[in-house]
């Protein structure tokens, strides 16, 4: 068990990727506040993974949710010692499209989100003088751009560059901050990426995903559990060394 009596807060974690992070944890000892702006999957989910789970509402847009859910967590488990930044959406038009309100909802998201709920877990760490780990969801869409997904692409790159700024500045306090990029994951998300592609790029629904399956080297999408083995090793002691990086989990799409 890598991660005993440790404690950790997932955002998004009612569903999908955070989830398996959920479950993967409790196996390796860990509590797990599951937080999520659908508190009523978010508590099904705890209930389904047991004593170690609880369930926290949490909106990342909202400054008075993350510093509820933090000082919620931080109550139900004693401390945070780990973080995974996972909440987020997609979204896709071609740019003569682009809605500003669309692109400011991603944003408020997948950036601020990310930021402002790393700013209150490190200020606990700190306070607390007890260090920890955090894990941004970055992607593959960050790594370069699509001529389809340009908000959702530069959301994506912002969070890899917030993992730098974060990593180099928090690290001094025994923070370290580091991110996750996959590829393409089946689940939910991307049953909704799917309808996006199946309205831009007149596609049969199911098409894009067989088609990104193909692409891949390693030959399939992704699966949540394939995640696990990465979240559980940046949260792990043998990870103290790792600061400031961007990790690809794709199967093999992108190289840097
Ligand atoms: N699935 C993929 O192919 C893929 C690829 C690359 C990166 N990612 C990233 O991995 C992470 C998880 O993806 P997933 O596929 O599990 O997504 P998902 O859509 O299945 O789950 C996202 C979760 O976030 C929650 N959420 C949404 N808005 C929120 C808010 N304002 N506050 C709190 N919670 C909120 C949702 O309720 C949901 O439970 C995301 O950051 C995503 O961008 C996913």
């Amino acid at each position: 068990m890598r991660l005993r009596g440790k404690t950790a807060l997932i955002t998004g974690a009612a569903r999908g990727i955070g989830r398996a992070f959920a479950a993967a944890y409790i196996r390796e000892g860990a509590r797990v506040a599951i937080a999520d702006i659908d508190i009523a999957r978010a508590r099904t989910t705890a209930t389904e993974l047991g004593e170690a789970a609880i369930a926290v509402e949490m909106d990342v847009t909202r400054q008075d949710s993350i510093d509820r859910a933090v000082t919620e967590t931080a109550e139900a488990l004693g401390q945070i010692d780990i973080l995974i930044n996972n909440a987020a959406i997609f979204t896709a038009a071609p740019i003569a499209e682009i809605d500003r309100a669309d692109y400011a909802r991603v944003f408020d998201i997948n950036v601020a989100g990310t930021l402002f709920t790393l700013q209150a877990v490190a200020r606990h760490m700190i306070d607390r003088g007890i260090g920890g780990r955090i894990i941004n969801m970055a992607s593959q869409a960050g790594r370069r751009g699509e001529p389809l997904v340009a908000v959702y692409c530069a959301s994506k790159a912002a969070v890899i560059s917030l993992t730098q700024s974060a990593g180099l500045n928090l690290i001094k306090h025994g923070i370290n901050v580091n991110a996750i990029a996959p590829g393409v994951v089946d689940g939910e998300h991307w049953d909704g990426v799917d309808a996006f592609f199946a309205r831009y790029e007149n596609k049969p629904l199911g098409q894009k995903k067989k088609e990104v399956g193909e692409a891949v080297p390693y030959g399939r999408m992704g699966r949540a559990e394939d995640l696990t083995g990465m979240a559980v090793f940046l949260a792990s002691d043998e990870a103290d060394y790792i600061v400031a990086q961007c990790y690809n989990v794709d199967g093999g799409q992108w190289m840097s």
